[in-house]
């Protein structure tokens, strides 16, 4: 395995539309692994290829007890109930904003064998689904932040709460 550079804002690759992933080979298996080492290094709960500069559909999300790498997903479902938190991006480093996603999402997509699966994400889960994969058509969570918060406001949010860390998508620092 090997850590990747990963791309960020400014660089014309993260408004790119992703294509497709279609070939289920070594090379697949070789990018995803290499996506894993280089988000936990990044200390990241999701990452996009897009990130890494591939221009493929596939994300790897940190779950809590698992990586799970997701081949060409598509969000099937989504819940009414929505969340309002702070997210941040390993692409736009020290900056966090608040944004509403759905509660409950269920992701459909291929492992890296090409088998499809579906999986139910909740809470920090479901907004870095949502993130994960606005990523693969070239958007950033900036472009859905209600505001973006200052630095004044990070350092009272980390103080005050003990949650904060898990709030955090992407960056758990
Ligand atoms: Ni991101």
């Amino acid at each position: 395995m090997a850590l990747r550079n990963i791309v960020t804002v400014g660089d014309p690759i993260l408004t790119k539309k992703c294509r497709p992933v279609v070939k289920f080979d070594d090379r697949l298996a070789q990018l995803i692994d290499d996506m894993k080492e280089t988000m936990q290094n990044a200390n990241g709960v999701g990452l996009a290829a897009p990130q890494v500069g591939v221009l493929r559909r596939l994300v790897v999300v940190d779950v809590g007890d698992e990586i799970v790498e997701l081949v060409n997903p598509e969000i099937v479902s989504m819940s009414e109930e929505m969340q309002t938190g702070v997210e941040g991006c390993l692409s736009l480093p020290g900056e966090y904003g608040v944004v509403t996603r759905p509660m409950y999402v269920t992701v459909r997509a291929q492992d890296r064998n090409g088998d499809w699966y579906e999986y139910d994400g909740e809470e920090l889960v479901a907004r870095c689904f949502c993130h994960e994969i606005d990523h693969l058509d070239g958007h950033m969570y900036t472009e859905i932040a209600e505001r973006m918060l200052t630095p004044e406001e990070l350092e009272k949010l980390a103080a005050e709460s003990d949650d904060y860390e898990v709030e955090i998508e992407e960056d758990k620092k």
